[in-house]
């Protein structure tokens, strides 16, 4: 949900009418914006009015800020289609859809390397997104730390996770949401993800789980679970503790396995005890679909787990929704027998491979630092070596012009004063398209070169008003350092961008 504010806030207050496009032809009339019409209008001009409206939102498959799948085959949009109307959670009715689901949580086990012997179960649930799973797998986690304080007479009012300072947002609303404390470790220059020694170091007797991230948001680069694992191993064995890992893998849970087989960060990993991955992200679904997977039953708490008959038989859930549309889990069921370990395989290497080719032409440019790795999910983040004149957020904002949606942002803590931009490679990102996006990156460089440095004019005179000794300087990464540079971007309007130094508008 997204919390709508006041109407008498909202840019829109001035007209709180909706006309249609095409008035002589559908509805004479306007209609109320913010309130339900008295009356009816016809089909057609319900239609007319809002796919009008929509024509200004992005063109998603230009969409290049998201890992959320844009594209997929229209069998596959036929199925999509016929089960709109189904209702996932009505199992006892849709015998067929769950069985989906549950073929779908054994293959993704599987994939991730669980213990399971022959016509074993996996344990598992298919949820909204990452987010939804991770909810659940963190749940887990602190009803099991309870229950063994509870068991030894120890206090369990204060539980933590620990994680890097690069978790997606879904980690602290989490934190927040179900009362854990959130400790991340601190990023720091040129280290871009959680340092597991570190991570190590901070737990303690009341950590439920260390997080590790297959896949940064920021830069898509891969933790090193491993190096993870032996750590706490050891500190298991030293404290008698049992601190488990939940790999969050929303997007590198669909790219490993295929690229990088060898690579040790799933159920191999002695402490590993649950993983979630998105289906809508490199699982190749719509968005509206992510699963967990828990590597044994002992690690999901069987008080988590609910049992309801009223719709007919008796159906064990857990979720935090109870309905929710069947047909994302029927498409990903589709992605995986149409495409099997293979066909998988096969769209991971032209992803990786399309992104080397926007890797090595935005670096030909000699303009930028690139951010991501060459092991990772298949993005390109990359940096202005050169912040004198423009910044990211000014480039990210010419290449709208040109159609492409690519978002400038800042690292976690304590990297902030890094700026990024972030292409996510997806399998609808043709080389060709790369190709184009190069051209056009260095079409703006030149239009940028040849313009004065307007915004960094703007803001610099604003923090100059209240920081007259930073008057002189009005170079970006000045400005970013300064106390006041949040506080003048909010006040100028730029939430979204500069706001919270969190990218939790990416996903
Ligand atoms: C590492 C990571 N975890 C969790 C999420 C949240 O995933 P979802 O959008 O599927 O809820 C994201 C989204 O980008 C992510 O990158």
């Amino acid at each position: 949900m997204v919390l709508s504010s006041a109407i008498s806030e909202s840019h829109h207050a001035s007209d709180s009418s909706i006309h249609s496009t095409f008035a002589s032809r559908y509805v004479q009339t306007s209609l109320p914006r913010f309130r339900m019409a008295e009356g009816e209008i016809s089909k057609e001009a319900a239609y007319q009015i809002i796919s009008d409206e929509l024509m200004l939102d992005g063109n998603p498959r230009l969409n290049l800020a998201s890992f959320v799948t844009t594209w997929m085959e229209p069998e596959c949009d036929k199925l999509i289609l016929a089960s709109l109307n189904k209702n996932y959670i009505d199992m006892d009715e849709y015998p067929v859809t769950t069985e989906l689901q549950d073929r779908c949580v054994n293959m993704i086990a599987r994939l991730f390397n669980a213990p399971l012997k022959d016509g074993e179960q996996a344990v598992g649930a298919g949820t909204v997104g990452s987010s939804e799973a991770i909810m659940l797998a963190g749940l887990a986690f602190k009803r099991k730390w309870q229950n063994k304080r509870k068991a030894e007479g120890k206090p369990y009012d204060k539980p933590n996770i620990v994680t890097g300072a690069n978790v997606q947002v879904c980690w602290e609303k989490f934190a927040r949401y179900f009362e854990v404390e959130l400790k991340d470790v601190k990023l720091r220059e040129d280290y871009y993800v959680m340092d597991p020694d570190k991570a190590v170091e901070m737990v303690d007797e009341n950590t439920i789980c260390v997080c590790a991230i297959l896949g940064s948001t920021y830069n898509g680069e891969f933790e090193d679970v491993k190096r993870l694992n032996e750590l706490l191993e050891e500190k298991n064995k030293e404290t008698g503790w049992d601190t488990p890992i939940h790999v969050d893998a929303a997007s590198g849970g669909f790219i490993a396995p295929f690229l990088y087989p060898e690579l040790e960060w799933d159920f191999r990993l002695s402490c590993v005890r649950s993983i979630n991955v998105s289906g809508h992200k490199y699982g190749l679904v719509y968005a509206g679909v992510g699963w967990v997977v828990w590597k044994s039953k002992d690690d999901l708490p069987e008080e988590l787990i609910f049992h309801v008959n009223y719709l007919g038989a008796d159906q064990p859930t857990f979720t935090l929704n109870f309905s929710k549309g069947a047909s994302q889990i029927i498409a990903q069921y589709y992605q995986f027998i149409r495409l099997g370990f293979e066909g998988y395989k096969s769209i991971m290497e032209n992803c990786r491979s399309n992104a080397k080719v926007l890797c090595d032409g935005i670096r030909s440019t000699g303009r930028f630092n690139i951010l991501s790795k060459d092991v990772g999910v298949p993005v390109v983040a990359f940096s202005l070596k050169d912040r004198s004149q423009h910044d990211e957020f000014e480039v990210a904002d010419n290449l709208r012009r040109y159609g492409w949606i690519v978002p400038a942002y800042t690292m976690a803590p304590d990297a902030e004063h890094i700026c990024l931009l972030r292409v996510v490679v997806r399998e609808d990102f043709s080389c060709t398209l790369a190709q184009r996006l190069v051209e056009d990156i260095r079409r703006v460089l030149d239009y940028l070169d040849a313009r004065p440095p307007k915004l960094v004019e703007a803001v610099a005179v604003a923090i100059a008003q209240k920081e007259p000794e930073l008057k002189e300087d009005v170079k970006p990464s000045t400005l970013l350092a300064s106390p006041v540079f949040r506080e003048v971007m909010l006040a100028k309007k730029f939430p979204k961008k500069f706001g919270s130094f969190k990218m939790n508008g990416v996903c």
